[in-house]
């Protein structure tokens, strides 16, 4: 299931220039099965149009502020049946009528029936945005709870460049699902590694592995939307991480680099999850010069690299620690034995086959175990599922 499903999203549209990218934004959370209304106000319907906005959002939209459906008041029943309410763009108009208690809009109507969670995301030049005016406004919001996402630094609709620019459409997504999501890591601080490590060979070369880091920020992902405070520790990702104030991204390169940062963190942290694919050796001694293609065959004198789960599974006092296991063979014994060996509470276990890589894909099938042995099998599914689902398992065993 999506996490947006069975959910019902009240997407707010002002009459700003970057009200066309919230059309991205239904189409995002329509894909995540969320139920949407959109109400733009009357200056928003100059800049998108009611057509585009219905055919996107499968639903007529809420744009009169003397509006009845079938006998019943539209603004009232939209608060009732809204999860969330999101203004994107929020206009410096908008900001201050909210923040002034105006119901001369369906939409300020609605909010001031609404009793969720409500979020904007401000968008306007920069002198509008900085105005004590719109900053006092602001201010009365966030007091009241309102969730200001942005605005972002970047090009503005007059040409110029500067801080006003909405933020993106993904960071929006993300603030949507996170505020639908229940906070049961509040208070939490936790570690996350994810991607491979690095191992330079000599300046052009290196050795390294196929990780992604798809399941690691998968993780960090749940964690930081359950309201964990999450420090990802990561090499080279080949997806984004989720632009998240509560996810804090430390990018290394080599298995040292991340050995060093994870130690750094791990004094401050309940609980530490290591996702991330390390390389277990590296080159004894790093070419300075690029190693020429003149010998028909060259030998590589690898070195052991520190065992970063391991040295985890030693600090005093230990994070509630979770080690990810690959094994091609003899997984729960192997899988079992590592837990024990490295000291961790939990172990996540990928067989590495054919048929499940793994490595890169979306999909993960995951066994969990502790020192005893097996505690959930994770059939195969999305990587965000599979992290949610391993967090369930945490949080029976995390003490709080
Ligand atoms: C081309 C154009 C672009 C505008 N862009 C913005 C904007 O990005 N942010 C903003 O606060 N106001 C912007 N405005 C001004 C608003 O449209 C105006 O204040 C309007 O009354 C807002 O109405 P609303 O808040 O009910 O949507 C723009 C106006 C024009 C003509």
């Amino acid at each position: 299931m999506k996490q947006a499903a069975a959910k019902h999203v009240t997407i707010g549209i002002g009459g700003g220039i970057s009200a066309y990218r919230t059309l991205e934004l239904i189409r995002l959370l329509k894909k995540n099965e969320a139920s949407i209304t959109v109400a733009p106000t009357k200056a928003a319907l100059h800049f998108v149009t009611e057509l585009s906005l219905e055919t996107l959002s499968q639903n007529a939209c809420l744009s009169l502020p003397l509006q009845t459906n079938n006998g019943q008041i539209s603004h009232i029943e939209e608060a009732y049946q809204s999860d969330l309410i999101i203004i994107a763009p929020a206009t410096c108009d908008l900001i201050a009528k909210m923040a002034h208690g105006f119901a001369d809009e369906i939409l300020l109507q609605t909010l001031l029936s609404f009793q969720g969670p409500v979020l904007i995301a401000p968008a306007m030049e920069t002198h509008m945005w900085q105005h004590p005016a719109t900053q006092a406004n602001i201010e009365t919001l966030r007091n009241r709870g309102v969730q200001i996402i942005g605005p972002d630094n970047g090009d503005l609709a007059s040409g110029r460049q500067g801080l006003g620019r909405m933020a993106s459409v993904n960071a929006l997504f993300e603030h949507i699902l996170s505020a639908l999501t229940p906070k049961d890591f509040a208070g939490i601080e936790a570690l996350v590694t994810a991607g491979p490590t690095v191992e330079n060979l000599d300046p052009v070369r290196f050795l390294s592995n196929h990780s992604s880091g798809k399941m690691g920020v998968a993780l960090a992902r749940a964690l930081a939307q359950r309201g964990a405070l999450v420090h990802l520790v990561h090499g080279p990702l080949s997806v984004a991480i989720p632009e998240l104030s509560n996810i804090k991204s430390y990018p290394v390169r080599s298995t040292h680099d991340m050995l060093e940062q994870v130690l750094e963190l791990a004094a401050n942290v309940q609980l530490a999850i290591c996702c991330a694919a390390v390389a277990d050796y590296r080159q004894a001694k790093i070419a300075q010069e690029k190693i020429k293609r003149s010998e028909d065959t060259i030998t590589l004198s690898l070195v052991k690299n520190p065992d970063i789960l391991a040295r985890l599974g030693q600090t005093s006092p230990k994070p509630f620690l979770i080690g990810f296991a690959a094994e091609t063979a003899n997984l729960e014994i192997n899988a079992k034995a590592k837990c024990q060996q490295k000291n961790c509470d939990l172990i996540c276990a990928n067989l590495i086959s054919k048929s499940n890589p793994a490595f890169a894909t979306d999909d993960n099938e995951v066994l969990i175990l502790d020192q005893k042995g097996p505690v959930l099998h994770i059939k195969s599914q999305r990587k965000d599922c599979v992290a949610r689902l391993i967090l369930d398992t945490v949080h029976q065993r995390l003490v709080f």
